[in-house]
């Protein structure tokens, strides 16, 4: 059986929290909202516990899992002492979407967790409820998002009921994230930074944050033959049932004659199609299912995924999706739109 309680964002504390936190304690797994997307959290020093989030999600065991801490105090017993850049890192994106890879401090985490690394992700959300729940369980929680593995990331607790209910211990709901998409992925050496996974927090904002360092982003895609620096790379994510085509370029109109095009031969060739817009475009699509995800980058990032899942309830065959600038959020939507693409970009 799995647990269900719904939470007030606003006011977390309360029964349901304990009950959460007593499940976590006790070594099994439970959903629960952050500011980005829903995660499966377990005791990440129980190594029952973290085995069950991969059982349940049916994740490769080579996949690390990003640890979640409620407390800055909590960081100093997971990891080896760090540097000035990640103290800067910490202050100016905590709690927040930013998830830093550091050297493990030895014999503290399930090595699970780390997937035979020696190093672990960490992050601090900027969720009332993920906070009180971490922080009653007592225990630094690992989570990785709440979906089935290959399904896109759960933006709201009816979609982790879908993928995992039955599977997992409980789900705590408290409606839709916030992001929409999972944080940014990133790694600091010799005062630099690297990002492995783009998010939440953008390649600006590092920037910003750090006057002078330098800010890689090492999030493209891993060549054959490659070791990927951020082991879930090499995953093809987030995949809808359907075929998918992004269509990306500088005029609006090109873009949308592009997308038109692309729906008449797939209507032509027999297919369900579906189309996501973002810019309004939606008006001049003609799909079985249209969807738009309101104006702007924001809303984009946070309907994707709800938007990908919705593809496959309606039976699509063929999804045509517009594409973005990467620059911002950008960067993290079209790494995602790429991945649920299977690559096929299209630039006109
Ligand atoms: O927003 C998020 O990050 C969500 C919420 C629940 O916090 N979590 C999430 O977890 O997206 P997951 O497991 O779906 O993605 C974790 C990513 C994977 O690409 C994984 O390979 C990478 O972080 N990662 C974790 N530990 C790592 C490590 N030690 N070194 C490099 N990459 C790591
Ligand atoms: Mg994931």
């Amino acid at each position: 059986m799995t647990n269900y309680w719904q939470v007030d964002p606003e006011k977390p504390d309360g029964q349901a929290i304990r009950e959460a936190a007593g499940l976590l304690r006790e070594g099994q797994t439970v959903a629960f909202p952050t500011e980005t997307v829903y995660g499966l959290g377990a005791d990440a020093t129980n190594t029952e516990a973290v085995q069950a989030i991969f059982t349940a999600k049916g994740r490769p065991s080579d996949n690390p899992l990003i640890v979640h801490i409620a407390h800055r105090s909590q960081l100093d017993g997971l990891v080896l002492p760090y540097d000035e850049t990640v103290c800067r890192l910490i202050d100016a994106f905590w709690p927040g979407p930013l998830t830093i890879v550091l050297p493990a401090r030895p014999g503290v985490l399930s090595p699970l967790v780390t997937a035979g690394l020696d190093t672990v992700g960490v992050r601090m959300p900027a969720h009332p409820v993920a906070l009180a729940l971490i922080d009653a369980a007592g225990c630094p929680v690992a989570a990785p998002s709440a979906n089935r593995s290959g399904r896109p990331s759960p933006t709201r607790a009816e979609h982790v009921r879908e993928d995992l209910g039955g599977r997992i211990g409980g789900i705590v709901d408290s409606g839709p994230t916030g992001v929409g998409l999972e944080s940014t992925v990133v790694a600091v050496s010799g005062g630099g930074v690297h990002i492995l996974r783009p998010g939440g927090v953008t390649a600006a904002a590092l920037r910003a944050a750090l006057p002078g360092a330098h800010v890689e982003d090492s999030a493209r895609e891993v060549q054959p033959g490659e070791a990927p620096r951020s082991p879930g790379m090499k995953y093809t994510h987030y995949a809808p049932q359907g075929r998918m085509v992004v269509v990306q370029g500088a005029s609006e109109a090109a873009v949308v004659a592009r997308m038109r095009q692309e729906l008449a031969q797939a209507k032509a060739a027999g297919e369900t199609t579906g189309a996501l817009a973002f810019t309004g475009a939606a008006a001049q699509l003609d799909a079985d299912c249209v969807l738009e995800s309101g104006r702007g980058l924001e809303q984009l990032a946070h309907r994707l995924y709800d938007a990908l899942r919705r593809f496959d309830e309606e039976g699509v065959t063929f999804i045509v999706a517009q594409g973005c600038p990467e620059e911002g959020l950008g960067a993290a939507i079209m790494n995602r739109l790429r991945k649920a693409a299977g690559g096929r970009v299209v630039q006109t």
